[in-house]
């Protein structure tokens, strides 16, 4: 794909590149020759080589000392299709450089410093007739240098300028580039376009992303193909709405802006992928025609100030204000503050297959109003406020293609009853942090009736199913029959019951969640395709002694009681085991031959190593530093020493003291001399 050509090399790469090249291909000075590519990345070079091969066509010179690129640098070169000086620090490109580079289609200059001479920089890149891919990226450029450097340079199809110093776009931008296919903007300072594309009637890839812009409003490009301004500050997106032409867009991306409504797309369009994640967007469809508002305006109006030809009217409320979605396959609404979808929005979008609204403000879903498309694969609604779910027996049946429903960290006490059960493809779901219990007997499967548990029993596509935290009080012992499930979270349900019910899935389970369930007891020997499995937060004081038989390969055991491993049952785990995590036990140093087993084994890896404590008779140590431990025979010879060492600290404080008080008298007579046996006078 011609996008790659772009890309200039990461530093990583090239020099993984270098160290991994075969060493059977010749070398010519300091580069190496394959074909007629020569790569001479990484070797420090402060010119261009000479002795290359006349007809060389690639020349690879990323990471390397050029300050300048001669006159006569590629004189000897004419055959040169791909030249690559990312990373050079290069300041000027002189300009005959190019006299005779009449071939040279690619051209990447990606981090260097070529805003310090661009003037004549400019001059050498007009001599290049057939150039099609430049990288500027990374340069320090700024508005006037980039429309210098870019002036008649009319062959350019693919153009990088991210990572630049550009504040404001317009028309003379880029008005010399009418074969632009794709621009790459990402990582400027921009914070205004204004009319900078209408010379680029090709251009069909715009990346604006983490930039400063407050709006993209007027937006008419229409043959653009994918349009990425996420990252900036975009309030308002409205596209022109006179236009009688279709909008060949298919992608748009304006996640983490500020948008505070759904954007005003064109009216005819061809929108396939939605991103919209990241704003605080909601509808306000409640709003319109209402009485109670009266003074509240309806439409909103954006001035275009040096010429208000393009003045933008778009009436708030209105619903046609969408535009045309009825492309759309992916819609990302993600971390929004949607609180319902207006009436029939889901219906336009009869190809939907992906809607991602977790973290949102929805408080209900009505499967039966919203009528969802029969392509609808992914539904995430997790993290918002829904309390009441809605759904009837036809409806669901239409959702044969539904196979991941997220429906965790809502406030749901009551589903419909047979809501999993009539979902003939569903593969995953997620009901974690819902008071949504298990059924305990058979109820009736009549979706509009509401249940407060459900009944997972026989929904035979079903394969993960989580949840956790969902207050569970008893899992009866048929509960999962009829189940082929791989993944099964049942974490967060304190003293949950499960009976024998885990038993129907023994031999389908890779997965077991059961962390924080106070669990003790648990036969796994049946488990046998069982490879990864919880059992943090559990107060355990042993590891079951069935999960020997096991072959897991991932073990969670933090946060329990255990003070040590059997040594026996530590070399079994640590022979198969691929990950542990053991951090928050009480581990007892002096018994600690189980780590050092573990940490032996390199096929297992001690997750927090580092963080795994353990007590001797003294203090707490990282279980990692054995050298500081005071163990039984350590501390009973310490024992001895203060046993020793007591009597002579009492006998040496004995004798101060009686040199004390023996010394003390001789003190007061020595003043009561001095103060009154004076030599007399007399
Ligand atoms: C443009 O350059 C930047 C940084 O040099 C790079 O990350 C990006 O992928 C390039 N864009 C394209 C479209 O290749
Ligand atoms: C490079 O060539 C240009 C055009 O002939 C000339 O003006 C310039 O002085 C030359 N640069 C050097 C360093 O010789
Ligand atoms: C060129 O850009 C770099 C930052 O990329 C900056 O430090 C330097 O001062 C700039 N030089 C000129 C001449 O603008
Ligand atoms: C660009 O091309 C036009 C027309 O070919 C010419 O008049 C103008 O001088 C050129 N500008 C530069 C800076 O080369
Ligand atoms: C838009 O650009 C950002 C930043 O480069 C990138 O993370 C994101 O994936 C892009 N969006 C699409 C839809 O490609
Ligand atoms: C838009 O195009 C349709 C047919 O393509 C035509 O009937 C209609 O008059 C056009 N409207 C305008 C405003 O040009
Ligand atoms: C008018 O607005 C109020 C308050 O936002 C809302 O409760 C009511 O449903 C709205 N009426 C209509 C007709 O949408
Ligand atoms: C609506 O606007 C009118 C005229 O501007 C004004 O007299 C009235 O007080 C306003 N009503 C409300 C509820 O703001
Ligand atoms: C745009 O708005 C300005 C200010 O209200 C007005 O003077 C101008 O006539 C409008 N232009 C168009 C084309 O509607
Ligand atoms: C769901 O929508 C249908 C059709 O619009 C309606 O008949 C039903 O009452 C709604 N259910 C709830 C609980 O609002
Ligand atoms: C799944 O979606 C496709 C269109 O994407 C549709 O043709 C098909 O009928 C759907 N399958 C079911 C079972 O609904
Ligand atoms: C819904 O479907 C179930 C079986 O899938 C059936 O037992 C029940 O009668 C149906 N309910 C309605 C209202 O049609």
């Amino acid at each position: 794909m011609p996008v790659h050509r772009l890309t200039p090399l990461l530093c990583l790469l090239s020099i993984w590149r270098i160290l991994t090249t075969v060493s059977g291909h010749p070398h010519v000075g300091p580069c190496q020759l394959i074909q007629r590519t020569a790569l001479c990345n990484n070797r420090k070079l402060s010119s261009v080589p000479e002795g290359l091969p006349e007809n060389t066509e690639e020349l690879q010179l990323n990471y390397n000392d050029i300050l300048t690129l001669q006159n006569k640098s590629l004189l000897r070169y004419p055959s040169l299709t791909t030249l690559s000086l990312a990373c050079n620090s290069l300041k000027k490109l002189e300009s005959n450089t190019f006299q005779d580079s009449k071939w040279l289609v690619s051209l990447n200059l990606a981090n260097n410093n070529l805003n310090s001479s661009y003037q004549e920089s400019s001059l050498a890149l007009k001599r290049l007739p057939a150039l099609r891919f430049l990288d500027l990226s990374e340069n320090g450029l700024e508005d006037d240098m980039v429309s210098t450097l870019l002036q008649n340079v009319t062959s350019i199809e693919y153009l990088n300028l991210s990572g630049n110093l550009l504040r404001r776009l317009d028309e003379t931008s880029f008005r010399d580039l009418h074969h632009l296919k794709e621009l790459d903007l990402q990582r400027n300072l921009m914070f205004e376009i204004d009319g900078a594309f209408d010379s680029n009637p090709n251009l069909r890839r715009l990346n604006l992303a983490f930039n400063y812009l407050p709006c993209l409003t007027d937006f008419h490009m229409t043959n653009l193909v994918v349009l990425n301004a996420s990252h900036n500050f975009i309030e308002w997106f409205i596209s022109r709405q006179d236009l009688n032409e279709t909008f060949q867009l298919e992608t748009l991306d304006l996640s983490d802006n500020k948008l505070i409504f759904f954007p005003f797309l064109p009216s005819q369009n061809k929108l396939r992928n939605l991103y919209l994640s990241h704003n605080t967007l909601r509808f306000y469809e409640h709003l319109s025609d209402n009485a109670t508002l009266p003074n509240s305006s309806t439409t909103v109006e954006f001035y275009n100030l040096d010429k208000d030809l393009h003045n933008v009217t778009a009436q708030l409320w209105d619903d046609s204000l969408h535009g045309d979605i009825s492309a759309l396959e992916i819609l990302d609404l993600r971390g929004n503050k949607v609180e319902y979808f207006p009436q029939g929005f889901i219906r336009k979008m009869p190809i939907l297959s992906r809607l991602h609204m977790s973290t949102n403000c929805l408080e209900t879903l009505n499967f039966t109003s919203e009528n969802f498309s029969c392509s609808l694969y992914e539904l995430d609604v997790s993290n918002n406020h829904l309390n009441l779910i809605s759904a009837d027996n036809h409806t669901l049946a239409a959702l044969g293609n539904l196979t991941y429903f997220n429906l965790s960290r809502n406030n749901l006490k009551m589903i419909p009853s047979g809501l999993f059960s009539s979902l003939s493809n569903i593969r995953s779901v997620d009901l974690s942090y819902n008071n949504i219990g298990v059924c305990l007997k058979k109820t009736a499967t009549f979706t509009n009736t509401l249940s407060d548990c459900v009944n997972w029993q026989n929904i035979v596509s079903l394969r993960q199913l989580h949840v956790m935290g969902c207050s569970l009080q008893t899992i009866p012992a048929s509960a999962f029959a009829g189940l082929s499930l791989t993944h099964l979270e049942l974490s967060n349900n304190p003293g949950v019951i499960m009976r024998d019910s885990l038993r129907s899935l023994s031999e389908t389970l890779q997965y077991l969640g059961l962390g924080n369930t106070q669990i003790q007891n648990l036969d796994f020997s049946a488990f046998r395709n069982l490879k990864s499995l919880n059992l943090s937060k559990n107060s355990l004081s042993q590891i079951p002694r069935s999960l020997q038989s096991v072959d897991l390969k991932v073990l969670d055991l933090s946060d329990n009681n255990l003070s040590s491993i059997p040594l026996g049952q530590a070399h079994v785990l640590a022979s198969k085991l691929q990950t542990v995590f053991l951090t928050g036990n009480p581990f007892n140093c002096c018994q600690a031959e189980w780590f050092r087993t573990f940490d032996a084994t390199k096929t297992v890896t001690l997750v927090a190593r580092s963080e795994i404590q353990c007590k001797d008779i003294f203090q707490t140590h990282r279980i990692k530093d054995s050298q500081r431990f005071s163990c039984q025979e350590a501390s009973e010879s310490m024992l001895w020493y203060i046993l020793l060492l007591v009597p002579i600290f009492l006998s040496f404080g004995g004798m101060a003291i009686v040199a004390f008080l023996a010394f003390k008298p001789k003190l007061l007579k020595k003043s009561f001399k001095k103060k009154y046996l004076k030599p007399t006078s007399y």
